[in-house]
C-alpha cells in the first residue's frame, strides 16, 4: 500500500531491516519521545538516535533528567539503554542514517520543531536530524513527523503542508481525551499509539475506539483497560 499525494510516493509497509532512525528536537513534548523510544526499542533491532542540543536542553526541562552530550547519554531519561539503541551525535554526519546506502525502515521525528520542519520542508540539511530526513526524503523512506506549536503561523502551516504533499506523514501532537486518559503518560500515549499505529506497530497503549463496543451504538470505550508502559 502506497501513502502520499501523488506527487512522492512512499511504501509504508515495505518495512524489513529491524532498524528506525529517531529524531528528536526543541519543540515542547519530551514525553512523546520518551514514550515512544520505550516501546520502538523493543519491536525494532536497532534504534539509531539523535537529539539536537535544544531536545536536550527542552528535555532536562521537562522531565527533569540529565542527558549526556559527548557522548550522547539517555540512561537516565529513558530509564535503560537497550542494546540496540545507538546514540549519535547530531553533528556527525559520518554515521550511518547521513547516508542513503544505509537501509532502514523509515524515521520519526518526535517532537518535531518549527524549525526543523521548516528545514526539512526547503532541504536545510544542517545538522545529522535533517540530513537523514533529507535523506528518507530523497530514498523514498517513511518519514513521520510529530510537530508541535501553538499558535500557528502561515509558514509553519505551509511548511508542514510541503512535508505532507512530499509523502512526509504529519501526526500532530495532538492528544486525545476520548479514551478517558488519566495520567500524563496515559494523555502523552494517545498520541505515541498513533505514531505505533503509522508504523504498522501492534500496541496495547489505547483502546482501539469501539472494538469492545456492546454494540448499543454509542461506542462507548469506557471501562476499557488502558495498559500501562513503563
Ligand atoms: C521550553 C521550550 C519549549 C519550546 N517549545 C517549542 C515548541 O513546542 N515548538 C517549536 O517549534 N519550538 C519550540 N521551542 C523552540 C525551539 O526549541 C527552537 O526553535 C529551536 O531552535 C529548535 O531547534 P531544533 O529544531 O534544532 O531542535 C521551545 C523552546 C523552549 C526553550
Amino acid at each position: 500500500m502506497a501513502h502520499g499525494t501523488g506527487l512522492c510516493r512512499v511504501d509504508w509497509f515495505n518495512l524489513s531491516t529491524g532498524r528506525l532512525v529517531v529524531g528528536v528536537t526543541g519543540a515542547s513534548g519530551a514525553i512523546y519521545a520518551q514514550r515512544f523510544l520505550r516501546v520502538a526499542v523493543r519491536h525494532f533491532r536497532e534504534v539509531y538516535l539523535t537529539m539536537s542540543e535544544q531536545a536536550i536542553q527542552v528535555a532536562e526541562t521537562e522531565l527533569g533528567a540529565r542527558i549526556g552530550r559527548t557522548p550522547l547519554d539517555t540512561g537516565e531519561w529513558l530509564g535503560e539503554t537497550p542494546p540496540g539503541l545507538r546514540l549519535l551525535d547530531s553533528k556527525d554526519f559520518f554515521t550511518p542514517p547521513a547516508s542513503g546506502s544505509f537501509r532502514h525502515d523509515g524515521m520519526v521525528i518526535v517532537p518535531c520543531s518549527m524549525g526543523s520542519a521548516g528545514r526539512i520542508a526547503h532541504g536545510v540539511s544542517d545538522d545529522l536530524l535533517t540530513r537523514a530526513a533529507d535523506v528518507c526524503l530523497k530514498e523514498g523512506r517513511p518519514l513521520i513527523v510529530v510537530p508541535r506549536e501553538m499558535p500557528m503561523s502561515t509558514i509553519m502551516l505551509r511548511n508542514l503542508t510541503t512535508l505532507a504533499e512530499a509523502g512526509v506523514r504529519v501526526i500532530p501532537a495532538c492528544p486525545a481525551w476520548y479514551s478517558r486518559p488519566r495520567t500524563l503518560e496515559e494523555l502523552a500515549d494517545t498520541v505515541v499509539a498513533r505514531i505505533l499505529q503509522s508504523l504498522g506497530i501492534e500496541h496495547g497503549l489505547v483502546p482501539e475506539w469501539g472494538a469492545d463496543d456492546p454494540g448499543d451504538g454509542t461506542g462507548s470505550v469506557a471501562g476499557s483497560t488502558m495498559v500501562q508502559e513503563p
